[in-house]
């Protein structure tokens, strides 16, 4: 007899267990292998994942004693998408814009006349912090809902010491009050505000001197910076990674998205935890990266919102031993959805990438890049219970069926939160 589960999930056509990663991301090869089990179920207690093996097994072990059981119904059990990098709480919304690019003019442009990040700066600092977290709460409930149970979520539309810190407390709410798990990341550094136009120099002193105090918080785990045109230099994030470093805060860096700088060298040379966008990184960039341990974080949901001709160059990161992750990038400004599994078509469609890699680039690599990878990503003994059921046949499908959401139920650390598509945890 073995002990009573509380949870169990049966009748899976296929459950991806990813197993094996836990230690450090797949690369090459391995990012095709997602440890299928066709006729596979899985049984949960404490908030962990206690076995999993064919549906005859775990019915044979657990399905009389437990507590509560769910029906997979033929269709597909994985991990909770892990969503490394978002910039989901801010305040208002910028659907002007998207009008004002179509009719041709680039986001950058919109940014350096005032308007861009900076627009839903002036819009979240007009928030009180229980505004803040109430629209917040909002997106965060969307991407449960979508199958997202762990996301990376980044300050940067506060722009000075009171309103970055409002903005990680709001996430440190979320947290409380949400069963999504926020792994929260300071950027002051996303972009000069209108009160040190002209003097980029001196907001990169105010950084420097916000990190002690963000660090002292307890309310971030990482800093990150918009290393790119229009934005933050090499130097510039050099010198505000290193000091985030030295005070005890993980290292994330932007580069490449609409330029090459050279942030993937300094990536490298940081031990950054992940690098993000990489659009127009050059190949030696990607060699360098691939002799260390950064996550490449892919966002092709950004070129797609920004019709940018330039994708990371995906496949040759893999082939280059490059573990790669992906990620929504979910904004109001370069991609304003919340949903991995869109995500997943556009990283097969527009960079060539196989359903299986897509599918572990946004599971438990993308776990690596949030430094969760010991935890959550993939469903093994002993790890967290994030477990999503997909009302699909096979993986294949969630690639190819896109545009709709999959995910009919979403079980986070144990605990049934979204069933019949529906949100059941409040
Ligand atoms: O990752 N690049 C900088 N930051 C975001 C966009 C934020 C915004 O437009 O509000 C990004 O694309
Ligand atoms: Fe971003």
């Amino acid at each position: 007899m073995t002990d009573p589960a509380d949870i169990v999930i049966m009748n899976a056509n296929e459950v991806l267990t990813l197993g094996g990663a836990s230690d450090a991301p797949k690369t090459d090869k391995q990012m095709n292998d997602l440890g299928i089990i066709q006729g596979g179920a899985v049984a949960i207690k404490d908030g962990r994942i206690i076995d999993i093996a064919t549906n005859n097994e775990i019915h044979n072990r657990y399905v009389v004693d437990a507590l509560e059981m769910i029906d997979a119904d033929g269709g597909v059990v994985m991990p909770g998408f892990v969503d490394p990098h978002t910039h989901a709480v801010f305040g208002g919304s910028r659907e002007k814009e998207f009008e004002q690019r179509l009719e041709g003019k680039s986001y950058l442009d919109i940014l350096k006349e005032g308007g861009g990040i900076l627009s839903t700066v002036r819009a979240t600092r007009g928030l009180s912090v229980e505004e803040l977290v109430a629209v917040s709460g909002t997106h965060v409930e969307k991407m449960l809902l979508h199958g997202t149970t762990t996301a990376e979520v980044k300050s940067g539309y506060g722009l000075n010491l009171d309103e970055e810190l409002k903005i990680l407390g709001a996430m440190g709410r979320l947290n409380e009050i949400h069963p999504l798990e926020i792994v929260p990341t300071f950027l002051g550094a996303h972009a000069v505000p209108k009160e040190f136009a002209g003097d980029k120099e001196g907001y990169v002193a105010k950084v420097l001197a916000m990190l002690p105090v963000v660090k002292d918080s307890g309310l971030a785990r990482f800093c990150d910076v918009f290393c790119d045109d229009g934005a933050f230099s090499v130097e510039d994030s050099r010198r505000i990674l290193t000091k985030a470093r030295d005070v005890g805060l993980g290292v994330k860096l932007h580069a490449c998205e609409f330029k090459d700088l050279g942030g993937a060298y300094l990536a490298a040379e940081l031990g950054a935890v992940s690098v993000d966008h990489l659009d127009h990184v050059s190949e030696d960039g990607i060699r360098t990266l691939a002799m260390g341990d950064t996550v490449g974080v892919l966002l092709p949901g950004v070129p797609f919102f920004l019709m940018q001709e330039n994708e990371a160059p995906a496949r040759r990161m893999i082939e280059m031993g490059l573990p790669v992750a992906l990620g929504t990038d979910f904004n109001p400004g370069s991609c304003p959805s919340v949903s991995m599994q869109i995500i997943v078509t556009l990283a097969c469609l527009e960079m060539g990438l196989t359903p299986a890699q897509a599918i572990c680039a946004s599971t438990i690599n993308a776990a690596h890049a949030v430094g969760l990878g010991r935890h959550v990503g993939s469903l093994e003994t002993g790890k967290k219970a994030d477990v999503i059921v997909l009302d699909i046949p096979s993986h294949k499908h969630l690639p190819y069926q896109f545009g709709v959401n999959h995910v009919d139920v979403v079980v986070k650390a144990g605990r049934t939160v979204v069933e019949n598509k529906r949100a059941v945890w409040k």
